[in-house]
Formats: C-alpha cells, structure tokens, sequence
C-alpha cells in the first residue's frame, strides 16, 4: 500500500496538479491587461462600457445602492434556499409579462441563482437528475460556456446549425432540418434575443416556426436570456421568443442574467424559471430545486436581489432603468453603424453589412484567425478568435482606429 503523502514530507499534495489554461476569454483579458500600448482596445469579455472605456455603472442602480445603504432597518439574515421571494416573483413577471396565465395559473418556479451561469447550472443539474433525456442542442456556435455549463452537470452535448457564414445571417434552413431530426424529448438551448456570439436572431415568423417543430417533437426548449432589454431596447420584445413557447401551454426552462441589462456583473444575480403544465407539478419541480441547492451553497446572497426587486417593484425607478437601457441598446445600433461606415469609407474590401444587421452587445465580423492575430500583434486589438466583437465594449472615439486596424488586417490577409 502506497503511504499517505502528507505535508510534513515536504511535497504538496497537489504536486502532481497539471496546470489548467486560462479560459480563452480571460486569457485574452490578461493578454491585454499586460500591454503597455495606450491605444489597445479590449473588445473580447462581454462587458458595456462607458465611452471613457468604464464598466457601466446604471445611474439606477448607483440610486438604489444609496437607498440600501441608508436602511438601517435591513438585517443579514439568511435568504430562503430559493431566495428572495419578491425577487422571484418579479423576476418571472419581466420574463413571462405581467399578465402571462403561467403565473396567474401559478404554473412557473422561479428560484433566484448566481447570475445567468448559476441559472444554466441550476436548470442542467436538475435536467441530469432528473429528466430522462439527457441529450442537449446547442447552436453552433454558441457562448463559450455552454458546453461547460451544461456538461459538468452531466448531459450530452449535440450541436444545431445555426450561422451561415455566407451570409452572416441565420442558417435557417439547417436549424430546421436539425431540429426535425433531434431525438425525441432532447433538450435544445435557444438564446432569447441577442444570440451570443454571433448577433443573429431568427424573426418572430422564424420563431413560430420553431416552436411549432419543437412542440411537434416533444423537445424541451430551454432559453438563456442574458440580453433582456438591450437589444431592442425594450423589455418585452427581447423576452418575446420566450413569450411565444409559454402561450402555446407547453414546458420550457428560463436562465435569466441581470450582469448585462443592469451592469450587475459582478453581484452574480439572474433566475432559472421552469413553465410547468399544472402547479402542482410547479410545486414539485421547486422543492427539487431546493435539494438540488441546498448541498450546492446552501442559499443565494442578498445584495444583487435587493437592488433588482427595489427598481422592479417601484414605478418611477423601473421608468428609469428602462429609459436607461434604450439609451445603451440606442448606443449599440449608432456604434454598429458608424464602424460600419468608417469601413465603407476606407473602402475596406468585402461586404460589412452585417455589422448593422446583427443585433445586441455581439457582432461575428467573419475576420479569419490570421487577421485577428494580426489586428493584436500590430494593433493591440484584442478579441476572441471565433472573430467576434463585444460592440459594447467599444466607443465612438475608438471607431476610426478599430476600421484602420481591420482595414490593415484585410489587406495584409486578404
Ligand atoms: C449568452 C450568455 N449567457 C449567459 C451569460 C452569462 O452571464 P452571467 O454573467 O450572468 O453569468 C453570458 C455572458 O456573457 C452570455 O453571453
């Protein structure tokens, strides 16, 4: 028998740790963490910015930051195991809308999680535990997390056409052929609105063409909603491909982020919905969420929830944040098109319009790997190598620099 290895030997335990790489994302944020160029540009991570290059920081929230910290009366009590329930609530109603019968039937868990990924976490680990298809769809691409997210919790990942890089639009066609042919009862992740990372979202015409191939085949559709209210600039058109699966009655799961749409990164606060058929089954569904929690962390954190429920549940503070976010969704659409233009008028070769079809905080330029190297080694210009841009992450006086670069790049690598 091998003796137990123990510190006082010396030698860690984990001596034999291989190190793990950085996840691509993260090594491209320190990549450009460390170049000393004053004109880089940091157009990966997805994070809106101020024009001075500043995580975004809602005036709402700076508001209600200061409403918060002058309540004395605020204790630190634990949370519920599901988490604040004013917050549960209003989270599901700017979903699934205020009038949605799910609610009134009270058809709908709704538990608060640790942002967008907790919710997609959430949502899988209870898929794995306890639905008996395991397989799962992911759009190709899709949000580099993804398969992480959704294989550790133990399911299987398959793919759906989704991107034609022809067209730089939606490969609609194969979507449908795959989805005809998807195993009975498999799971297919659909983002809501503002599909990361390419840009693209199917119309409402498209979408009814979808739920009605997903019902036909017994698929459960589960939405990831990072982008609520940032693409259109309105709340309730961004949830509207969600809204369309939960009016025909049928089951879906809903991750809901607030990193984006209330610049609340870093405070880790979303929800995972699940639309049941009856409340009972709702009922049910919650408390094995409960048991799914419980071992994980035990019960979310406070802050995040108490800044969300303050500005849903106060009428003048939610007029706000949404005049708010129509200016930055405003601010999205006139970047798109000034780099579209500066583009045109450097008569940068190829066809750019893509860049103001596309819609949200991502755009898939359809720049190759070898032009992407270049615009970071020559441009400091830094990005994932899928060819994406985070245009939020880009400012007006950043835009003749970023079409110089990328003319550049097309042209040393046509
Ligand atoms: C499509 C999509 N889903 C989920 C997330 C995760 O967001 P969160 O920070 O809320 O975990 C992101 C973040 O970029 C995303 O783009």
């Amino acid at each position: 028998m091998e003796p137990t290895r123990t510190h006082s030997h010396g030698g860690s335990l984990f001596q034999e740790l291989a190190p793990a790489p950085d996840p691509p994302v993260y090594a491209t944020t320190v990549a450009y963490n460390k170049d000393p160029s004053p004109d880089k540009l940091h157009l990966g991570i997805g994070v809106y910015r101020t024009e001075e290059g500043n995580c975004h920081t809602l005036n709402v929230v700076k508001q209600v930051e200061r409403m918060l910290a002058n309540d004395l009366s605020a204790d630190k009590e634990y949370l519920p195991i599901t988490g604040m329930p004013e917050f549960n609530k209003l989270s599901a109603e700017l979903i699934f809308g205020c009038g949605s019968p799910a609610i009134k039937e009270s058809r709908v868990a709704t538990v608060q999680c640790v942002s967008g990924c907790g919710s997609l976490r959430l949502g899988a680990e209870l898929l794995a535990k306890l639905y008996n298809q395991h397989v799962v769809y992911l759009p190709e691409p899709t949000y580099g997390n993804h398969p992480n997210l959704l294989s550790a919790a133990g399911l299987t990942l398959k793919t759906y056409r989704y991107y034609d890089p022809k067209t730089h639009g939606l490969d609609f066609q194969g979507l449908m052929e795959d989805l005809g042919s998807a195993l009975t009862g498999a799971i297919v992740l659909f983002h809501a609105s503002g599909h990361n990372p390419t840009g693209v979202d199917p119309t409402c015409e498209q979408w009814e063409q979808i739920r009605r191939s997903v019902r036909l085949r017994g698929l459960l559709p589960f939405f990831d909603c990072a982008y609520q209210g940032l693409v259109s600039g309105n709340l309730d058109a961004d949830a509207q491909s969600i809204r369309m699966f939960v009016c025909d009655g049928g089951e879906c799961l809903v991750a809901q982020s607030y990193s984006k749409n209330l610049g609340l990164y870093g405070e880790r606060i979303g929800s995972l919905s699940i639309v049941c058929k009856t409340a009972d089954v709702a009922k049910r569904v919650e408390s094995q969420l409960r048991l799914i929690i419980r071992p994980f962390y035990s019960n979310p954190p406070i802050h995040g929830a108490a800044i969300v429920t303050a500005i849903l549940k106060d009428r003048g503070l939610y007029k706000e944040w949404t005049a708010e976010l129509k200016a930055m969704s405003d601010r999205l659409v006139g970047v798109r098109r000034q780099l579209f233009d500066a583009l045109c008028s450097r008569g940068t070769l190829g066809d750019w319009s893509h860049i103001t079809k596309q819609v949200g905080m991502s755009t898939f330029t359809g720049l190759n790997e070898d032009q992407i190297d270049f615009l970071t080694k020559e441009h400091h210009i830094y990005m994932s190598y899928d060819g994406r841009i985070n245009i939020g992450g880009l400012s007006s006086k950043a835009v003749p620099y970023l079409a110089d670069a990328i003319h550049d790049a097309v042209n040393r690598f046509p």
